[in-house]
């Protein structure tokens, strides 16, 4: 059985006092909670602060990105090292925003999760398709290019630690979300393909979600099908309540 998964973007939004104020109120909700892997990806300037506020909570702590080498002359960068001695747990990488606004390449997604899984953190590996890529029907040809660039030359034993979010980019944060046969087809063609690269094994235990434009009143109909095992949410993310509904539906449906 895998482990329903709730992770929160938070992108470029909360200040450190804001980040801080929702963990606190989050918490006792939240303790009670054991069959949910609940992950908050704050801002780089929250890190460290939401490290020690969670400590001997169930909650993990992701950041949003990295750079790929250990340390160095890389001005504005922040490496994969320096997440891991913080105490941080996850990352997320090749979000269509970043590929999108910041230019970021299959390859360069590459390196940045196999420089991820080199310090024990665990990579939430994002691919999607955009609305114009749907419309002419090559939705699981992008994705299968984004799989076999973005997990080149990874073996068995760091493909175990991956989760791999499906975000077709005209769901993000417009309020559309893909339909729940669309969520679960790709899905579905995501697993297999981990099935062929890596093994059954790995298939059956790798965590996969779904992301673009979750909210609570959405996220039971994902999470009821067998195949989609969580949600990387943005903007219902950032609402106290919000997160604390999401998690208790996880919590009950799985
Ligand atoms: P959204 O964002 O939930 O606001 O659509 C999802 C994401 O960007 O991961």
């Amino acid at each position: 059985m895998r482990k329903p998964v709730i992770a929160a973007n938070w992108k470029m939004y909360k200040t450190v006092s804001e980040s801080r104020k929702f963990v606190n109120e989050v918490i006792p909700a939240c303790t009670s909670i054991t069959e949910v892997e609940m992950i908050l990806c704050p801002t780089f300037l929250s890190l460290a602060h939401m490290c020690e506020d969670l400590q001997g909570t169930p909650i993990k702590l992701g950041a949003q990105n990295l750079f790929w080498e250990k340390e160095g002359a890389y001005t504005g960068e922040v490496s994969p090292y320096l997440l891991s001695e913080l105490g941080v747990t996850y990352v997320i990488i090749g979000h269509s925003e970043r590929r999108g606004h910041f230019g970021e390449t299959d390859s360069q997604v590459n390196r940045k999760v196999k420089a991820a899984l080199s310090f024990n953190l665990k990579p939430i590996f994002c691919i999607g398709e955009s609305l114009e890529q749907r419309e002419q029907g090559i939705t699981n040809k992008v994705i299968e290019k984004q799989l076999e660039q973005g997990l080149l030359e990874m073996d068995q034993s760091s493909a175990i630690n991956l989760t791999i979010a499906y975000e077709p980019i005209w769901a993000i944060g417009t309020g559309r979300s893909a339909s729940l046969e669309d969520a679960r087809e790709a899905i579905s063609f995501i697993r297999q393909w981990v099935s062929r690269a890596f093994s059954q094994e790995i298939s059956e235990k790798m965590p996969l979600l779904y992301g673009g434009s979750v909210n609570p009143d959405n996220i039971g109909q994902f999470l009821a099908r067998q195949e989609i095992d969580g949600a990387l949410i943005g903007g219902a993310s950032l609402k106290e309540d919000a997160f604390i509904k999401m998690v208790t539906i996880a919590n009950n449906i799985k």
